[in-house]
């Protein structure tokens, strides 16, 4: 990320103070831009400051992120950090259910994208107010949604390692709207219901 701010602020530090000179600067980009921030972006503008800004008038970003957002005379396209568009974070075909796509997009092309400064942190451990800590969902840290690494070892028709963590953890862990639902009953394209297993058994 930095190396190419940096760029984009050394090549576009003179052209920024040319229209500032020249009286081009219209309200809007002065509310955008600080005088002493070198030509960049005003403090706090990643990545509460952009957002509030673009979400309450996105067309002001075009005068110099392009018509399209791919860049413009800013030569920042908001894909440079976004996957899907310059209103979506995430690929456009996770929709709702980023708990569930998120894993395949993830084999394919592993985590570089998410794991900066910007988004889910340089160690994926979150940023404040952006993306969540993958350990936020996962129990077995990024890359793993559960501690153990065999759940559906059938070979042994046991499956000794969750009744474990159970016992030690509870399902605190397991009771939520991604996982495997708020009251252990299955959430779509995620994890099953206990009952599936454990039929008439109420766990706590
Ligand atoms: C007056 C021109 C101008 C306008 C208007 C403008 N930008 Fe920028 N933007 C730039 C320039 C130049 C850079 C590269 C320098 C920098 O990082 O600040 C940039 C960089 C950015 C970055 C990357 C910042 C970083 O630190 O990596 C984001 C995000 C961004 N703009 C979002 C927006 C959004 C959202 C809007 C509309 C609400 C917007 N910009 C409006 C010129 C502009
Ligand atoms: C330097 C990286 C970066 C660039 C460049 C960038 N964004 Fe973002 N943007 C983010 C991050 C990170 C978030 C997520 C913050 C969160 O979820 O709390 C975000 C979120 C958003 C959101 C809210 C999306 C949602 O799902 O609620 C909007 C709108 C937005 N950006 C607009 C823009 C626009 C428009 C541009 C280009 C002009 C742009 N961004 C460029 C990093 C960037
Ligand atoms: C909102 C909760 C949530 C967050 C945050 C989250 N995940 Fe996941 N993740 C899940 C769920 C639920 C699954 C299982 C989905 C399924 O069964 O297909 C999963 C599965 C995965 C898998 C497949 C591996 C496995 O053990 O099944 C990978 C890899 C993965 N996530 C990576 C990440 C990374 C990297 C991040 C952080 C950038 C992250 N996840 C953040 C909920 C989350
Ligand atoms: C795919 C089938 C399957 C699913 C789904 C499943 N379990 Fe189990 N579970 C088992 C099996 C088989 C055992 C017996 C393992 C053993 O005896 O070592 C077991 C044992 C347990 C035990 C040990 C006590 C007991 O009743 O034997 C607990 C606690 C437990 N599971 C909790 C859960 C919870 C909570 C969920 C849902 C989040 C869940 N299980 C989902 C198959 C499953």
């Amino acid at each position: 990320m930095s190396p190419i701010r940096t760029v984009a602020q050394r090549t576009w530090l003179p052209m920024l103070l040319v229209l500032v000179l020249a009286g081009c600067g219209d309200k809007n980009t002065q509310s955008v831009f600080s005088a002493d921030s070198g030509g960049a972006h005003v403090a706090g503008w990643l990545p509460g400051g952009h957002m509030a800004a673009a979400t309450a008038n996105i067309d002001s970003c075009t005068e110099c992120h392009g018509g399209d957002f791919s860049g413009g005379i800013s030569k920042v396209a908001c894909t440079k950090c976004h996957l899907g568009n310059q209103q979506d974070v995430h690929p456009l075909t996770w929709g709702d259910l980023a708990y569930a796509r998120h894993p395949s997009y993830i084999s394919q092309n592993g985590t570089t994208a998410c794991a900066n400064i910007y988004c889910h942190g340089a160690n994926l451990t979150g940023v404040a107010s952006s993306g969540p800590s993958c350990s936020s969902c996962h129990i077995g840290g990024p890359s793993a949604v559960h501690s153990w690494t065999v759940f559906n070892d059938f070979s042994t028709g046991r499956l000794p390692r969750h009744s474990q963590y159970v016992g030690n953890s509870g399902t605190a862990s397991c009771r939520n709207a991604v996982c495997h639902g708020a009251n252990l009953q299955g959430v779509t394209l995620s994890g099953p219901p206990c009952s599936e297993c454990h039929p008439g058994v109420t766990f706590q």
